[in-house]
């Protein structure tokens, strides 16, 4: 039998919405305060959902002090406390909510242990969240 864990992790970071394919007018019309040249700051919230087998002899689908080391080595370690757009990995990407959760999803799909859906899910505000999933967690 399949099951989904979630688990939430907490992650402070900042960053300024800015595309450098747009002009400086543009920018603004498109993310409004966001492009101010400082930058703001978010207190996110990050989802992650495992599923897979139950495994027989744990009765677990992940052990969660293993999904807390991959969490904290690829995404806390490295995002918090960060102003998001001086990483490598936002380079040349914008560091909206939308392409953090792709990026903390290609993070983490590779240290998952063996072969298990993976989703997640990124508060920004309490009005705001946006996930990725590679196939329809029921
Ligand atoms: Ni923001």
């Amino acid at each position: 039998m399949r099951a989904h864990l979630g688990r939430r992790y907490r992650l402070s970071a900042s960053h300024r919405l800015f595309s450098e394919s747009l002009s400086d007018a543009e920018n603004q019309n498109v993310y409004g305060k966001c492009a101010n040249p400082h930058g703001h700051g978010h207190n996110y919230t990050v989802e992650v959902i495992v599923g897979g087998e139950i495994d027989n002899a744990t009765g677990m689908v992940m052990d969660l002090a293993q999904l807390d080391g991959c969490v904290s080595r690829e995404v806390l370690e490295p995002f918090d406390h960060a102003n998001l757009n001086t990483l490598e990995c936002f380079r040349e990407v914008v560091p909206t909510t939308e392409n953090l959760v792709i990026e903390i999803r290609k993070r983490l799909e590779s240290t998952l242990p063996r072969k298990m859906t993976l989703g997640v899910r990124v508060e920004e505000t309490s009005n705001n969240f946006f996930e990725y999933y590679e196939e329809p967690i029921p």
